[in-house]
């Protein structure tokens, strides 16, 4: 029995070589493919992420419409999906919906591909979970209102599409382009919990919908993509902006974990949270409700004072998500429609280049133990 010093969390501990993407935790970086999250967040479409994900170089415009009218052909569910999806209680959860039917959709994958893990076979898993897990969030928020599911409309790209399917009317360019920068923002970020839930999943050679699974599994906890629906939840019970700090002073009283802020990696702001901070604000203004970005401004800076601790993506996430007339509880799922983009990239990263990932514990039970037959065990 090894005395090797073991990591709380694995923290900061390398598990692997990746080329996708890099968080410098100090200088508050984050890069896809080496482009900055900056020029991604300012320039680039959510199709042009995946792309660059997935093949490791921007789209020339010719590849980029291939992918975008590859996604656009698998949008639409299986008939069987709509009919598990109108099994389902209205009172489950949209995570739990959007986990069930992703590991469903395998079953209805009647291509040669079926539970191979070639590239080939991978990309065509990657391009139909991409484009249906966006469908499968949209289609039950409707059908837990009781409304009927609106069919994709092949004019829209992915973000206007999903914010169409929920809603039932176009998004207007602002919205559309506030989206589309959070699926962007959200598409990939390192070994982060969900992601290498992924990898471990592929790395046993098993298929991408399982990873995929896992990996949805993974980031439905409050700890990691379920933070941004806690987020909206402590705004609503805070509920004015005047009491936002004495709120959060309170709450770190009595050694509270605020939702939103803090990072095991970003010791410094998450930068993704520059954009989405602009974009709530940009967004509220719009409505004539700054309410929730004010109150965000207020903890914002109360933790940082407080605790040193900077806001995460999530945390201004959430008023954009609410400015955007978006459920709380579908924030999450939302993280998952962006995040399936880097979640498949990383298994056919693995797959690419495998090896099973099994780390050793550091046993500390006992040894030696003399058997006792079950009569005697009092
Ligand atoms: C995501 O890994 C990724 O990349 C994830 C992600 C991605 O894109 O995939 O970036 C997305 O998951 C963002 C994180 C969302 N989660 C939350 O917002 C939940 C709240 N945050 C924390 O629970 C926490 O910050 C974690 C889980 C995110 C990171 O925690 P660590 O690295 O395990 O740090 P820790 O729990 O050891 O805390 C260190 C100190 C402690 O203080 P002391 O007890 O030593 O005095 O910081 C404090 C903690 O109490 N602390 C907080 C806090 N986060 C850390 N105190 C109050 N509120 C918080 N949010």
């Amino acid at each position: 029995m090894s005395e090797t010093p073991v990591k709380a969390g694995l923290e900061g501990v390398i598990a692997g070589n990746s080329s996708i993407s890099w968080v410098d935790g100090q200088k508050g970086r984050l890069i896809y493919r080496g482009y900055d999250i900056h020029d991604l967040a300012e320039h680039a479409s959510f199709e042009e992420v995946v792309y660059l994900l997935w093949y490791g170089k921007l789209p020339t415009r010719s590849e980029l419409e291939a992918l975008s009218n590859e996604l656009k052909a698998n949008r639409q569910l299986p008939d069987e999906i709509w009919q598990m999806m109108r099994l389902i209680p209205r009172t489950a959860k949209p995570m739990e919906v959007l986990r069930t039917l992703t590991s469903a959709m395998s079953a209805f994958d009647t291509s040669e591909y079926k539970d191979q893990t070639t590239r080939e076979a991978n990309l065509h898993q990657a391009i139909r979970l991409t484009a249906a897990m966006a469908t499968i969030v949209a289609g039950y928020e409707r059908m837990r209102k009781g409304l009927e599911p609106v069919a994709p409309d092949p004019e829209l790209n992915h973000a206007a599409n999903f914010l169409y399917m929920v809603k039932g009317e176009r998004p207007d360019d602002l919205e559309a382009r506030a989206f589309d920068m959070v699926l962007v923002l959200h598409a990939d970020h390192e070994f982060n919990a969900s992601t290498f839930a992924a990898r471990v999943t592929a790395a046993t050679l098993s298929d991408m919908y399982s990873a995929i699974t896992s990996a949805i599994g993974a980031l439905k906890g409050p700890l990691h993509g379920g933070a941004n629906e806690q987020v909206l939840r402590t705004l609503k019970a805070i509920g004015e902006v005047d009491k936002a700090r004495q709120w959060v002073i309170d709450a770190l009283g009595r050694r509270e974990r605020i939702m939103g802020f803090g990072h095991r990696v970003y010791k410094t702001m998450d930068p993704r949270a520059i954009h989405l901070k602009k974009m709530s604000q940009e967004l509220g203004q719009r409505a004539g409700d700054t309410k929730w970005y004010e109150m965000s401004e207020v903890m914002e800076k109360v933790v940082h004072d407080e605790k040193g601790l900077y806001p995460n993506v999530d945390f201004y996430a959430a008023s954009v998500y609410h400015s955007l007339g978006l459920e709380s509880d579908v924030f999450t799922p939302i993280f998952a429609v962006s995040r399936v983009a880097g979640w498949t990239a990383h298994v056919l990263e693995q797959h690419g280049d495998n090896r099973l990932i099994r780390p050793r514990s550091n046993y500390v039970g006992d040894d030696n133990m003399p058997w006792v037959p079950l009569d005697q065990r009092g």
